[in-house]
């Protein structure tokens, strides 16, 4: 019997479609302080000295985090067995360690450095940061209350449909992750330059704030504009783009500004596309950048005139409708629309991405943020039954 056939088509298509009707709910409220089913715990933190060499920086973090780490990369190393008989994991353990040499600095030295205490290979921890780059789905949104004060949050769904566990209904790749999430503590001359919440053992930013400056995240933009075309060039040698999440990493590191941080963002030549969502310190500075490899497609911004007091990005262009099988944007939108500016705050936000579907099972994360204060709250999601798998 194929699976391709008519029937089975038909049976799966009404299996996932059942899925989504049960998993689908109204507008939570009520859910903050985490707490329930939901809420499988918090999110320890660490600092990382950006004054040590680039080697030393995350010694402490993976000491504690080693055998997660670990258990992660095996699996990883696991997928990817499947793939071309066995011979991308040759190629991990071949090419990858030399292809560190020409990671910019300082991400090659942290890169050896993780690899060095670890005891983990160098190629499969090189791996291990270029997977974040390419499985990741998220929600991402920036709100202005009518103080002015802007927000910024996010859902980080890891896996992309990877190693469904049957027994327990949860995605394999996206329980394994949930140890290794880490808040970090960026200082320079012992004060804080910005905060993350990070996998230990990932190098770039997929989430941070610089407290009184800005705040961002980045999702992924899958399946646009030749996808990752580039991260296969970049490993065979043609290298003249950059990593995504070296790039948020930098602009959290070294940005001076709202203004600088989106022209880097809009300017910069990447590996693959991306949405970048920055929020700035004043009102009006919140924007959800759209970008192919070269160019910049679009910049959506909060526009209070306009009655745009938040801008909300999952994984689809704004001005196209979302996948109809994965559409997290309705809903999201549904419940910021009944919150409405009047009442939003990090409590009511945390309430619109317990949702299902924005909380889903590959929900690894949930992070609040607020610029003003310096804020970055992290909290480890679980979905229980039922609920949507993505
Ligand atoms: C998480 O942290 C909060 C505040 O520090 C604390 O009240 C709560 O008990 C913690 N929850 C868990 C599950 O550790
Ligand atoms: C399901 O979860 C339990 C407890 O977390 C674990 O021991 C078991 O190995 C999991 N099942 C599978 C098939 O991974
Ligand atoms: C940072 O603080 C520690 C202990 O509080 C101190 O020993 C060290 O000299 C300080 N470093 C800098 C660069 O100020
Ligand atoms: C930020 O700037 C400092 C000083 O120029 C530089 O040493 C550092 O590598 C930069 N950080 C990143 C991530 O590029
Ligand atoms: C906003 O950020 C800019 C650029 O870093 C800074 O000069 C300004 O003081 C900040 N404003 C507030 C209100 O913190
Ligand atoms: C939410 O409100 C905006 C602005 O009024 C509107 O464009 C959008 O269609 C609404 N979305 C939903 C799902 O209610």
């Amino acid at each position: 019997m194929k699976l391709t056939s008519v029937p089975n088509i038909l049976v799966i298509s009404l299996f996932i479609y059942s899925q989504f009707v049960h998993g689908l709910e109204d507008c939570r409220s009520g859910m903050f302080p985490p707490k329930g089913p939901t809420f499988k715990g918090n999110v320890s933190w660490y600092t990382v000295n950006l004054d040590l060499p680039p080697s030393e920086r995350w010694t402490q973090v993976i000491k504690d985090k080693n055998t997660e780490l670990f258990t992660m990369v095996q699996t990883i190393k696991d997928i990817a067995k499947g793939f071309f008989h066995g011979k991308l994991i040759d190629l991990v353990d071949e090419e990858l360690p030399l292809i560190v040499d020409t990671l910019p600095h300082p991400f090659n030295e942290e890169i050896k450095g993780i690899a060095a205490v670890s005891g983990i290979p160098l190629g499969e921890i090189t791996l291990f940061n270029i997977f974040y780059e390419v499985f990741t789905v998220c929600t991402s949104l920036v709100a202005e209350d009518l103080n002015g004060n802007i927000y910024h949050a996010r859902n980080l769904d890891f896996g992309l449909f990877m190693g469904w566990d049957r027994q327990n209904k949860t995605w394999t790749l996206t329980e394994k992750l949930k140890p290794l999430v880490v808040n970090v503590n960026f200082e320079r001359n012992n004060k804080t330059v910005f905060k993350s919440t990070n996998f230990a053992g990932y190098v770039g930013m997929l989430t941070g704030v610089r407290p009184g400056e800005l705040t961002l995240t980045m999702n992924e933009r899958f399946n646009f504009d030749g996808g990752y075309i580039g991260i296969l060039e970049w490993i065979f040698g043609k290298r003249d783009g950059m990593w995504m999440g070296f790039l948020t990493r930098k602009v959290l590191e070294n940005a001076t500004s709202y203004e600088d941080a989106k022209a880097q963002l809009s300017l910069t030549k990447l590996l693959a596309p991306a949405y970048f969502i920055l929020g700035g310190n004043r009102t009006g500075q919140g924007c959800v950048i759209t970008r192919t490899r070269i160019n910049t497609l679009d910049i959506w911004e909060l526009d209070l005139e306009l009655g745009r007091w938040y801008v909300l990005e999952t994984n689809y262009d704004h001005w196209e409708a979302p996948m109809i099988l994965d559409d997290r944007r309705t809903p999201a939108m549904k419940c910021m629309n009944q919150t409405t500016q009047a009442k939003i705050s990090l409590s009511s936000i945390y309430d619109v991405l317990s949702t299902k579907p924005v909380l889903n099972k590959l929900t690894t994360y949930t992070t609040l943020m607020e610029v003003s204060t310096g804020t970055l709250e992290s909290y480890i999601r679980d979905c229980p039954n039922p609920c949507t798998p993505w």
